[in-house]
């Protein structure tokens, strides 16, 4: 190595020795990188950066590259990841009250969600996951779930009867669908794909914006947009690493959050309609998908009927905290 050569060797030694960040938060999930949650977690990473100056770094890691949500938990717990930011229904053994948001037709609309995110629901929530040895950041929105099977239309409650659905690790959601006579069984997001095509499961609910970038039509036939419930996300840190930043680096992250946040529902809102454009124009290319919209009297028959699980989760939940998230 010439002298010229050493010199610019050793400066690019310093230079990331003088660049290195102070803290790292590994912040891992399992949607693709261009879903509402996905480009939220790109974002925060840019903003924690700059805000930081350099100090904190977030590596994201999507797609359960490093966990599935099942395992992130014991992750974060044991200081593998910093974050993460698993939906609802992975909260269950943990924080079982979580489940409330699975709970089929609670909600009207995307407004009627955010209320209860922000008000005294999701603060109850929240403590709850604080006391369990997380950071609770944020709530972040994907959206309402829609029925898909390759077996049988999903048009009717009836037509669920029979049919092998995959769940989240949900007892709601189990309920839920035992109350239409289908067969529940819980599997993991990664293995949702192959799981369809092999008829290892026949049918699934899915927001959109996994819907599509999962490419789950491809192993569909029939897809029915009955927005029967919500999958929403808390954000999580693990509290062992929050206690050990320092107080000047705490508001910053803050401040990323609450931004990514706002970037988040405002996403999730814009895309939705995108994503249906693009699942319909390969329905219409490919004549392998049907889309199906279900009239007034069809939902109320699917409300009617999955209406039952509600009373068999007061005492889970707390009957006085569904009654707020109703109202
Ligand atoms: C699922 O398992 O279906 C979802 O929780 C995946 C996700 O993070 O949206």
């Amino acid at each position: 190595m010439n002298k010229f050569v050493k010199i610019i060797a050793a400066t690019a030694v310093l230079a990331s020795a003088t660049f290195a960040a102070d803290y790292t938060i590994k912040f891992s999930h399992v949607v693709s990188a261009n879903t509402p949650k996905g480009k939220a977690a790109d974002y925060f990473a840019k903003r924690v950066k700059e805000l930081t100056e350099g100090r904190v770094e977030v590596k994201v890691f999507p797609s359960s590259q490093l966990y599935t949500d099942k395992a992130v938990m014991k992750a974060l717990k044991i200081g593998n990841v910093q974050m993460a930011a698993p939906s609802f229904s992975k909260f269950t053994s943990l924080v079982p009250q979580l489940q409330i948001f699975d709970l089929p037709f609670l909600f009207k609309d995307v407004n009627h969600v955010h209320a209860a995110m922000d008000g005294e629901v999701g603060k109850a929530m929240k403590d709850l996951v604080t006391k369990k040895g997380f950071v609770a950041l944020s709530y972040w929105d994907n959206g309402f779930k829609h029925l898909s099977s390759n077996k049988k239309a999903l048009i009717e409650p009836k037509d669920a009867a029979g049919q092998k659905f995959r769940i989240m690790s949900s007892k709601v959601i189990e309920a839920q669908f035992l109350a239409v006579k289908a067969n529940p069984q819980v599997l993991p997001f990664s293995e949702v794909y192959s799981a369809l095509q092999q008829g290892v499961v026949d049918a699934a609910e899915n927001p959109l914006s996994n819907f599509y970038t999962k490419k789950f039509y491809e192993v569909q036939t029939d897809l029915t947009l009955s927005s029967h419930g919500y999958l929403g996300y808390l954000v999580v840190m693990s509290k062992k690493f929050w206690k050990k930043l320092p107080a000047d680096l705490k508001p910053k992250i803050m401040q990323a959050m609450d931004e990514a946040t706002a970037m988040n529902r405002k996403l999730a809102a814009e895309l939705e309609a995108s994503y249906l454009a693009k699942i319909k124009a390969y329905a219409d290319k490919t004549g392998k998908l049907k889309i199906h919209t279900l009239s007034d009297a069809q939902k109320e028959a699917w409300r009617k009927v999955t209406a039952v699980v509600y009373p068999d989760f007061y005492k889970v939940i707390g009957e006085d905290l569904i009654k707020k998230a109703q109202e």
